[in-house]
C-alpha cells in the first residue's frame, strides 16, 4: 500500500537488459536515499524477470520516498495450462500495483474490455491494486470495477504516448471531471503521456491528478530521478 498524496508510476515497458536494469535500480535507490523527505510515492513497472531481484534490493532501501513494485501485465486467467501468462496469485507476492489494458496492450495483443476486466478482477481479489489505463471514455463506461477495493484510472491518450507531445492541462482535467463517477473514495487518478522533467510539476499541480505514468522519461536514471523530486 502506498499513501503518499502524489504518485510516480515508473513503466520500462520491454528496455533494458538484467545488468543495466539492476545497477539502474540500485543507483536510484541510493539516490532516493539521499533525497530529502517528500510526500510522493514511487512505483516501478519493470519487466517481470526484474521483479525478484527489486524486491531483494528494496528490503534494504532506508529512504523516506516510499517505493513499490508493479507488474506491466497480469493473466486474465487465475491460473491453470496458459503457457506464458503470469497469475496475480503469484504476482501478489512481489507486486503491490499491475498495470492493467494498456493502449500498447490493447494494440499490439488485440486485448478486449471483457479480458480488462478479468485482470481487474484477478488484481482485485489478491489485493493488488489495478493502474487500469484508458485513453478514451467510452473505455472507461466499459470497466467493471470492484469500486469498495483500491485502483487508479490512468489517463493515456493515444498521441501523447512516447510523442513529446503531452496532453494539454484542460484536457487532463476535462477527461478527470467526466469520469468523476467512476472515481470513489480512495480511488486516484493518474495522467500519462511524455511526461517528463520539465512538465510534470505542471500536471502535479492540477489538484485532481494523483501522480502521472512515465514511460521514456524513466528510462535514464538522471531523468527519472530529476523528475521525481521536482515537486
Ligand atoms: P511515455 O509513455 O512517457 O513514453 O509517453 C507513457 C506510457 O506509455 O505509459
Amino acid at each position: 500500500m502506498l499513501t503518499s498524496k502524489k504518485f510516480f508510476v515508473a513503466n520500462w515497458k520491454e528496455n533494458k537488459t538484467y545488468e543495466e536494469g539492476l545497477s539502474f535500480f540500485r543507483e536510484f535507490l541510493k539516490l532516493l536515499t539521499d533525497a530529502p523527505f517528500t510526500d510522493q510515492g514511487v512505483v516501478f513497472c519493470p519487466p517481470y524477470p526484474f521483479l525478484v531481484p527489486f524486491k531483494k534490493e528494496l528490503s534494504l532501501y532506508k529512504g523516506n520516498i516510499p517505493v513499490r513494485l508493479g507488474s506491466q501485465d497480469v493473466s486474465q486467467f487465475e491460473q491453470g495450462s496458459y503457457t506464458g501468462e503470469v497469475s496475480a496469485r503469484l504476482l501478489k507476492d512481489l507486486v503491490d500495483f499491475s498495470i492493467v489494458g494498456h493502449s500498447e496492450r490493447r494494440k499490439y495483443f488485440s486485448e478486449t474490455d471483457e479480458e480488462i476486466n478479468a485482470r481487474i478482477r484477478n488484481c482485485q481479489l489478491v489485493g493488488i491494486t489495478p493502474i487500469i489505463c484508458v485513453s478514451k471514455e467510452s473505455e472507461v463506461a466499459t470497466l467493471n470495477i470492484n469500486t469498495s477495493e483500491r485502483y487508479l484510472l490512468a489517463f493515456e491518450p493515444l498521441n501523447s504516448i512516447g510523442s513529446s507531445h503531452p496532453e494539454s492541462l484542460k484536457v487532463v482535467s476535462d477527461f478527470r471531471r467526466c469520469v468523476d463517477y467512476k472515481l470513489t473514495n480512495g480511488a486516484g487518478f493518474l495522467y500519462g503521456g511524455s511526461v517528463d522533467e520539465y512538465n510534470v510539476k505542471s500536471f502535479l499541480g492540477v489538484a485532481s491528478v494523483d501522480g502521472v505514468l512515465i514511460g521514456t522519461g524513466s528510462l535514464k536514471l538522471e531523468n527519472l530521478y530529476k523528475i521525481v523530486v521536482a515537486l
